[in-house]
This record gives structure tokens, sequence and C-alpha cells, in this order.
């Protein structure tokens, strides 16, 4: 191919990509000056940030996937349904996108969770985003973060099988509507609530699982690598797995 045409070639590839990404309702960050050039051949581009513009592409395209997480974010809001209601500050319900291909699920907040409103925001959440941003050189924006319990157990003792019982179908709803590529199990309660199982992290780690047709791997939760960083490096490995699927050099 000449130069002109390879470009040629870029251009109509970009613009391919574009019009599939906006008929998912999602969009693709480009540079200004690439988003001048897209303008100049007709396409429609917008300076808004990332998460805003995906929100809105998909209103506009009457995607029900934020209207209705929305929804169910002020469900789980008004929720009475445990006694964890009397003592939270507030419900946490998620962070990140709706159109993530990646979720990872923890246990339930702590008090800087409780205070904020947004899961994995204390020491445990700086060490889960170093997982993201470090490990998987991917932006905490572009995964989608919750937990099995949507409120603060008090002194965070662990979730009693009551709560979690009870919890578990906002939780089922959130995957239901994301339909992730991946799901990331933070720790025990994770992994045992959507496996339906009472294994130990330990056995249920280094191997592909299931969730309702979507691969499923199981880590150490962030808290737990805290106290036992020698296991860090195992984490590191099973989120390469996770790269793996997620950049398609695996097919499960
Ligand atoms: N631990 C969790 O499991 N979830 C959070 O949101 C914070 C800490
Ligand atoms: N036990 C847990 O509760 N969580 C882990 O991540 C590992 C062991």
């Amino acid at each position: 191919m000449t130069p002109s045409e390879v470009w040629q070639a870029a251009l109509d590839e970009t613009m391919a990509l574009a019009k599939q990404a906006s008929r998912n309702g999602r969009t693709i960050n480009v540079s200004p000056e690439v988003a001048a050039l897209l303008e100049s051949v007709g396409a429609r581009t917008t300076t808004e940030p990332v998460g805003m513009a995906a929100e809105d592409s998909a209103d506009e395209q009457g995607d029900p996937r934020t209207a209705d997480l929305k929804a169910l974010a002020d469900t789980v809001r008004a929720c009475q349904k445990c006694g964890l209601c009397e003592t939270r500050t507030q419900t946490v319900f998620s962070d990140g996108s709706p159109y993530a291909r990646l979720v990872f699920v923890g246990e339930a907040p702590g008090g800087d969770e409780d205070r904020q409103g947004v899961p994995f925001v204390g020491r445990a959440g700086q060490l889960l985003t170093d997982i993201i941003v470090k490990g998987m050189k991917m932006n905490r924006s572009d995964v989608y973060i919750c937990n099995v319990l949507k409120c603060r157990p008090p002194e965070n003792r662990n979730p009693t099988p009551a709560e979690v019982e009870q919890c578990e179908p906002y939780l089922i709803r959130q995957l239901e509507l994301i339909q992730p590529k991946v799901i990331c199990a933070l720790g025990l309660y994770a992994a045992q609530s959507l496996l339906k199982t009472t294994d130990t992290v330990g056995r249920l780690r280094g191997k592909w699982h299931t969730y309702h047709g979507i691969p499923l791997r199981v880590t150490y939760h962030p808290a737990y690598l805290l106290r036992n960083p020698e296991d860090k490096a195992k984490t590191w490995a099973d989120v390469q797995e996770v790269m793996k699927v997620l950049d398609g050099s695996v097919t499960l």
C-alpha cells in the first residue's frame, strides 16, 4: 500500500470502530487532533469527560443499562432488608463504568467507603487501584467495582450468611445489567457468594470458573494482601490471566 492508502485504511478502520462502539452505547477516546480529523469526514465527536460521554450516548440511544443501574442504586439506597441499614452512614453501590468489560467484586464497604459512598477508597482500595493501574495498565474508571454487601458491617466484622442472602440479589442484578467479559472475585466472600461454594481462596484461585456463563477468576482480597504481602505475586499472576482474556490472547 502507498502511504496515503495506509492512512486511508487507518481512518476507515477507526471510523468502523467508532461506529461499532456507538452502536453498543460506548464511546472511544481519541486525541483532539484525531477528533478534528474524524470531524472533517463527518464523525460526531465530543469533548465531555469519558464517564459522562458514555452515559449521554447510552441515554441517547435508549440503552436502558445506565438508567436501570441508577434505579437499582436508588432501590439499594432505600433498602432496609437487614440491620446494617441502622448503622450505615450511606449505601455503597459501585464505582466505574457501566460498560466495563471487567468487574471486580469485593466483600463489603469499610469505614472510608461508608463515609464516601464509594467502594474501595481506603487502604485496600488504594492497593486495588495499583493492581488495576500498575498491574493491568488500565484506568480505574474503565472497570466496574462493587461489593457483595452494599452496607458496612459495624467494626468491619464479617458479613453474616443472612446479610449476604438479603443483599445478593442487588449484586446479581448489577452483573446481569453490565454483562462483563470477565469477573474478578476479591477474597473469600465474593468468591463463595458468586460460586456457591465453601472452598477457600487458596483452592479457588489459579483456575477459571464461570458465573452465569461469564468467566470468573478468584484472587486474594487486597486487605488480605496488605496483611500478607508475600501473596501479592500470586494476585499479580491472577490479573495477568484476566488480562489475557480481556485482550483476546486467550479464549475460554
Ligand atoms: N473492602 C471491600 O471488600 N470492599 C470495599 O469497598 C472496601 C474494602
Ligand atoms: N481469606 C480471605 O478471607 N480472603 C482472602 O483473600 C484470602 C484468604
